[in-house]
């Protein structure tokens, strides 16, 4: 692991800078800007549309990655696998989509611990149908309060909306545990996999989840991507989110007939390039391997947390049990006063909710500093921090 923060050229141009928030974005390895960059400069075009070497090339390359994403989840199949603009656009393509599957008197449970992403798409559906949202609590340590979900799923629910790992708590949920609860009610489960997919080997099919979303912005690959996982049966039954080129099989004046999924959830362009930008992520990823992948992080959180904890005033909101995630507030110091003063001496992390605000509600506090690693931090990025906070609280105190 010692070497792997050369493969990201970023550090080496700015070799002073700690980068501590790769929960917000993860930066790119050479090999991705390279397989990006040849593309651009050597045979790109459009894909499914040209009859010539450069498009179907291209086309060749798209559905490659697509088959290599789905091997990357454990999919059964490529079909399951709809590209979108990120992982908030996944949300809102199945928010609207869902519309027409739900009736007056559908539940849909919401866990409080969700990025605003997996929260806001539904409490707009909310406002449109005459259906209800109940909101799984969380516990003191972060965990979901299972006792609360087994009492207050019935077959009304049809939804289940909860994340892997919450990009504030860090602690890896019982995707399969909620799953299996779910499903004995015939309700449909819908993981947020954008922080977890990061450093855990994650299988859909294993776990039986209905829709998983993630980004590859967040796994070392290019922003303006996202992935939508839905089980075929499932993405068969769901009404395309957007209208336009390349996903009709034909057009009449009175009669559209849609592509197959996932075809007809991606109107118009799509990301070309960032999608094969991502495959090399995968590529780059899958050469370390996600296991080491995960101990390594999983050590260097625990490093972590217990050099934070030798900090007086330190109050933790991310679980002990957290991977790559530590949040916490400083005892009457403004949370915002350390990011910016942290920020001025070149260490990266971030500052506020965090775009989960019901959660800070839950725990009673208006903002949070968030730092979280990538697989280029070491304990010397550490160490800088913990010395820079010292100093900035020597300020601030
Ligand atoms: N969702 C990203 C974060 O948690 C941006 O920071």
């Amino acid at each position: 692991m010692d070497e792997i923060k050369k493969n990201f050229p970023i550090f080496t141009s700015n070799p002073d800078v700690v980068y501590l928030d790769s929960a917000a974005s993860a930066q790119k390895p050479q090999s991705v800007i390279d397989a990006m960059n040849d593309f651009y400069c050597n045979s790109y075009a459009n894909i499914h549309r040209g009859l010539y070497n450069w498009s179907e090339n291209a086309s060749m390359l798209y559905d490659d990655v697509r088959a290599k994403v789905a091997k990357f989840i454990g999919a059964s199949d490529m079909s399951e696998i709809v590209f979108t603009k990120g992982s908030t656009e996944a949300f809102n393509l199945l928010a609207s989509s869902y519309r027409s599957l739900l009736i007056d008197g559908d539940e849909i449970i919401v866990s409080e611990a969700e990025h605003h992403s997996n929260f806001l798409p539904w409490k707009d559906l909310e406002l449109q149908k005459n259906i209800k949202i109940k909101y799984l609590p969380i516990l003191e340590d972060g965990s979901f309060d299972y006792d609360w979900f087994e009492k207050n799923i019935s077959d009304k629910v049809k939804l289940v909306c909860v994340t892997a790992q919450s990009n504030v708590i860090g602690l890896k949920n019982d995707i399969g545990k909620i799953v299996k609860i779910s499903h004995n009610y015939g309700a449909k489960v819908c993981v947020d996999g954008a922080q977890l997919t990061a450093h855990d080997k994650v299988n859909v099919s294993v776990l039986d989840i209905d829709f998983y979303v993630f980004s590859s912005h967040k796994i070392y690959g290019p922003t303006g991507l996202g992935i939508l996982y839905g089980k075929k049966s499932l993405l068969d039954l769901l009404l395309p989110y957007q209208f336009g080129g390349d996903m009709v099989e034909s057009v009449s004046l009175d009669k559209v007939v849609f592509k197959e999924p996932p075809s007809k959830f991606e109107a118009g362009t799509p990301p070309v390039v960032e999608v094969v930008g991502f495959g090399a992520a995968i590529d780059f990823i899958e050469s370390i391997g996600m296991d080491k992948i995960s101990k390594y992080l999983s050590g260097l959180t625990t490093y972590l947390i217990a050099k934070l904890s030798e900090i007086s005033g330190v109050k933790f909101i991310s679980s002990m049990d957290s991977n790559s995630i530590v949040s916490f507030v400083i005892d009457k110091v403004s949370s915002f006063d350390i990011g910016f003063l942290l920020g001025k001496n070149n260490i990266c992390v971030r500052v506020g909710k965090h775009c989960a605000e019901p959660l800070h509600t839950r725990f009673g506090i208006d903002s949070s500093i968030r730092v979280s690693l990538g697989i280029y931090n070491d304990k010397e990025d550490i160490d800088k921090f913990i010395e820079t906070l010292k100093k900035v609280l020597v300020m601030l105190r």
